[in-house]
């Protein structure tokens, strides 16, 4: 293996000049019978290997034309950067962060402690932790103006919908937020939007339910003060139930970050053209908002809702193969093709929580179908195999967070690594304002003829 290239840190930038290479390519252009030779980066850490898809560019037939591109519709094999804040190895069923698996994460981990370690690149000492902490918490406050906001919203206004606008709005509170290059005013956003998501999303959950908001509670950890500000009801003080906390604890963790995922990519995407990090992160929430990513964790519920009883999996199976019906919600994963490490460990939380609460009314269906999906060479051929929303919705609806609610949670733990990502985006001086590049296949050019005769027919005459 090569040596390692160069990846940005925090506050670090990549260097092009320094880039390492193990090697060329050679390519003759049967065209022209041309050859170039295109350099290979040096693997990275887990030994992938790249060629610059700018390096084609030189490929060309004619001295006047634009040059080779790549196509690549929904980024299956292109690199959009170099990070080194997650790893996944999506064969063996590998998650990182920073180094470290995510099966120890969220073992003993805090999700604070996670935070700091993403954006940071290292575990926290004590007193950084506990500064953290203290900057958090003294930072959960919202403007009272965004209660009149969300109170504008309908009863029935999905709780993503609201939580987007409202994170959306936040940047209208802090316009100072839009100076990306003052590392004070990065600091303060970070800290902000950390503290502020869970008092936002309880905040959706109780206009959604007609509940007063509760005020966070400075005296109660992150993740005990999110679900008093969700479930306090006249009582002067609330006390979670300490499963429910450590379960939520560690999925906050195992949802805190996943590489360039959809909504992270429209988090760098939106935050390339250096706007504030509360609209870039409202981009995030709303890519997480649809069901072939975030949304799913609320869509297995669903499914597993309108299969109604076990007896039914079978039939059900047999749709989604057909392909007439829906995909089998919670199952698959762009990058997982053995299994989902984070699935592993919902499911064994999954088991501690029903010995609390009781067994979930759907789990049997649930194991039902994940039974029957991974003994048919539908699912197996493909590697489709359970991923984390699979058993995170029976959770929380044991939790008894209603099933709109799901992705909202994730979106709140997604933060963290929202914002390591943009920040991390920000600190690469090889990164420009995000803009691919298409294959034009519309019409050529043809003169303006219009068939309107009458082009204003109300408003002038
Ligand atoms: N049920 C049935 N068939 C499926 C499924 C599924 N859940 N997922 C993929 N396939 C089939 C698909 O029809 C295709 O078959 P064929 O080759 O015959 O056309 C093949 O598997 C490959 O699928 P793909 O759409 O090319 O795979 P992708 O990498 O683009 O999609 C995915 C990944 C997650 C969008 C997809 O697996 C899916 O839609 N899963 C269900 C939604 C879901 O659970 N999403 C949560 C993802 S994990 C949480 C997160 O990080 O967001």
């Amino acid at each position: 293996m090569g040596a390692t290239p160069a990846a940005p840190a925090k506050g670090g930038k990549t260097d092009k000049a320094a880039e390492a290479t193990s090697g060329t390519i050679d390519i003759t252009d049967s065209r022209t019978g041309k050859s170039y030779s295109v350099p290979v980066l040096a693997p990275g850490t887990e030994g992938d290997t790249t060629v610059r898809a700018m390096d084609l560019r030189q490929v060309k037939v004619k001295d006047d034309e634009f040059g080779l591109m790549t196509y690549d519709p929904a980024f299956m094999n292109t690199a959009s950067c170099k990070s080194a804040i997650t790893f996944i190895d999506g064969d063996k069923g590998i998650l990182r962060y920073r180094g470290y698996p995510i099966e120890q994460l969220a073992e003993s981990a805090t999700f604070l402690e996670v935070a700091w370690l993403l954006r940071e690149g290292e575990l926290p000492t004590q007193k950084e932790y506990d500064q953290w902490v203290h900057d958090i918490t003294y930072h959960t406050y919202v403007h009272e103006n965004i209660k009149g906001f969300l109170t504008g919203f309908r009863y029935d206004a999905h709780p993503m919908s609201m939580l987007c606008s409202v994170v959306a709005a936040l940047s209208s509170f802090y316009p100072e937020a839009k100076h990306i290059e003052d590392m004070a005013q990065r600091e303060i956003s970070i800290v902000r939007l950390l503290a502020k998501l869970p008092t936002l999303a309880a905040f959706c959950y109780r206009h959604s339910k007609g509940l007063p908001f509760i005020y966070p509670d400075n005296d109660l950890g992150y993740v005990e003060n999110f679900l008093s500000m969700v479930a306090r009801m006249s009582e002067q003080k609330y006390e979670g139930n300490p499963v429910f906390v450590k379960a939520l604890e560690v999925l906050f963790i195992l949802h805190a970050d996943h590489e360039q995922n959809c909504s992270t990519s429209a988090v760098r995407a939106v935050g390339s053209s250096h706007v504030d990090p509360f609209s870039a992160v409202a981009a995030g929430i709303a890519a997480l908002y649809g069901p072939l990513h975030g949304g799913a964790n609320e869509a297995v519920l669903r499914m597993i809702g309108e299969i109604g009883h076990p007896k039914n999996v079978p039939a059900f199976i047999d749709e989604v193969k057909s392909g007439k019906g829906s995909r089998l919600m919670g199952f698959g994963h762009r990058v997982y093709k053995s299994y989902d490490p984070r699935a592993k460990i919902v499911k064994q939380l999954a088991d501690q929580i029903f010995k609390v609460v009781g067994m979930d009314k759907d789990l049997e269906i649930a194991l039902k179908l994940e039974e029957a999906a991974l003994s048919d060479d539908y699912f197996v051929s493909r590697k489709l195999y359970p991923n984390v929303d699979f058993y995170t919705g029976l959770i929380y609806r044991s939790m008894a967070f209603p099933t709109d609610y799901f992705t909202v949670l994730f979106a709140v733990a997604r933060t963290a690594g929202w914002l390591a990502q943009w920040e991390e985006m920000l600190n690469d001086k090889e990164q420009k304002i995000a803009r691919p590049r298409q294959i034009y296949v519309g019409k050529p050019e043809r003169p303006y003829k219009s068939a309107v005769t009458n082009k204003f027919p109300k408003t002038r005459k």
